[in-house]
């Protein structure tokens, strides 16, 4: 068994095992920030990546990707159940998102999370170097970091929380919340999108565990855990070459040109979540075109909604729900020829995705609740020229960076319908002077400089910021 002397654990690899049929590998990215974000960084260094391949039964043996490795950790029927549809996404990811969706607490799906963990655990452990670095990601993992330092006390272990990590009135819900706290206290620095997450952390380790806690340091079993706010972002150098290629330029004005040539083209790129407010959306633009205040000739609204973890009932229940709702809206506004709103329930690739940044004049962002939002800066990223107008909602944790964009409340449905109408109306000199403003911080802040940030953190040697490429 090769071993690293850097070892990434998440849920998902970022290359899907029918990407590699014959052994010929290329990315595949899976439609979702943490993959999105940390490939830009882990593609060229020689690194192993634990995670799952997709699918059910016996891992698939997957080859390198450059210079780093894939380690597959294999899932049944029934882990995928228990584990990932069950405890991680209807009881954690909900809960963790405000309950936005009611959490699901099934008794039976506690025990298959910690057995599944302790495989990513002890597959973790095989690959990893004397003295390694281990950086364990999200809410699937919980648990990792406590049972890597349990069989491997060498390592240095740190933990990234991609979500948002919730206000101690909802963590308090959990029926396992000890276990889940003491699993994230077995890291050396455990990470989170916004201070207010590392406060809530502080919070529940003092109340649960009686720690002595702060919002940088917890102090438990006689060790120090480090915590902080490392804010991810988007991988702007590949976004700027993409948004310049002279194909995705023709492709983005072939898409102005397929979409009729309207004056106006709102654009919004989603995994199909309930997080993601589409509902609320849809409920404000079709009230808008009912009072008139936009033309299906004119306006064009292009929703792109990826099928994910479909085989969650409150997901099915939700496209459904979504489905039913653009068909109504398209059957009383649209046109022969002219639908009000597109609807593309399909992934794409980079190119596409940067051509349809391109294409947009308002890029529409409004989930209920968001740890980051990585869909708003590449927008951002994408507008070498400085125009188009972000309406974002606040509840997004890009929002306390973005903060010139359109920051609106999507649950209050006038409100957004009000800011909707603003952006779409906005001068050229206001949105250039919000673009400007957004482009600079999203240049000082890409994902190296977040990369750097929690790495240099973790290794005060520099020694992971060197391997990555990111010091
Ligand atoms: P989440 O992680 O909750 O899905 P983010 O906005 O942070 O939300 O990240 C979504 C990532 O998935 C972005 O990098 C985006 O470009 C990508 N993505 C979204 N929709 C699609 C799609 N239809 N096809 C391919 N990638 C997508
Ligand atoms: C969010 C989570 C990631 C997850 C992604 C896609 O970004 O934080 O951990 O990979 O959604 O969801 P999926 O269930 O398809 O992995």
């Amino acid at each position: 068994m090769r071993q690293s002397s850097l070892v990434v654990v998440a849920n998902r690899l970022p290359l899907d095992d029918n990407a590699a049929p014959d052994g010929a590998c290329e990315w595949r990215r899976n439609p979702g920030g943490l993959a999105s974000a940390l490939h830009a960084i882990l593609a060229p260094t020689p690194a192993t990546w634990v995670g799952w391949a997709g699918g059910v039964g016996r891992a698939p043996a997957l080859p390198d990707v450059g210079s780093l490795r894939l380690r597959p950790v294999s899932l049944t029927e029934d882990d995928l159940r228990g584990y990932y549809e069950g405890f991680a996404n209807s009881t954690l990811w909900p809960l963790y998102h405000d309950a936005v969706q009611q959490p699901v607490f099934q008794r039976d799906w506690w025990e298959t999370y910690r057995t599944v963990n302790q495989r990513f655990a002890d597959a973790a452990a095989e690959v990893a170097e004397e003295g390694a670095a281990v950086w364990v990601q999200d809410y699937h993992l919980q648990l990792v970091p406590r049972m890597l330092r349990d069989l491997r006390p060498d390592l240095l272990i740190g933990f990234f929380m991609h979500v948002p990590f919730p206000p101690p009135e909802l963590f308090m819900q959990l029926p396992r919340r000890v276990e889940l706290l003491r699993g994230m206290l077995g890291a050396d620095l455990v990470g989170f999108q916004r201070e207010q997450a590392a406060h809530n952390f502080a919070q529940l380790a003092r109340k649960l565990l009686g720690a002595e806690a702060t919002d940088q340091t917890v102090a438990i079993d006689g060790r120090t855990v480090r915590t902080g706010a490392f804010p991810i972002s988007i991988d702007v150098a590949e976004m700027r070459a993409l948004v310049t290629r002279p194909d995705v330029v023709s492709q983005a004005k072939q898409l102005r040109h397929d979409l009729g040539q309207p004056k106006r083209v709102l654009l919004s790129v989603d995994r199909l979540d309930y997080t993601k407010g589409i509902e609320h959306r849809l409920t404000a633009y079709s009230e808008l075109l009912r009072d008139g205040y936009v033309k299906v000739r004119d306006t064009v609204m292009v929703q792109v909604a990826v099928p994910s973890r479909e085989r969650v009932e409150s997901y099915q229940e939700l496209r459904d729900r979504i489905e039913g709702e653009v068909g109504r809206i398209n059957g009383e506004y649209g046109r022969v020829g002219e639908p009000a709103i597109h609807y593309l329930n399909q992934p794409f690739g980079r190119a596409q995705l940067a051509a349809l940044y391109q294409t947009a004049d308002v890029m529409v962002v409004t989930p209920l609740r968001d740890g980051m939002n990585l869909v708003a800066k590449e927008f951002v990223a994408a507008r070498e020229d400085g125009s188009g107008a972000l309406v974002l909602s606040e509840f997004a944790g890009s929002a306390a960076e973005l903060e010139q964009a359109f920051l609106v409340n999507p649950h209050d449905v006038d409100g957004l319908k009000e800011t909707l109408l603003r952006a779409m109306q906005a001068d050229r000199a206001d949105l250039a002077a919000r673009m400007a403003a957004m482009r600079r911080h999203l240049a000082g802040h890409d994902i190296l400089v977040w990369a750097r940030a929690y790495l240099s953190a973790l290794d005060d040697t520099g020694h992971l910021a060197t391997l990555t490429g990111v010091a």
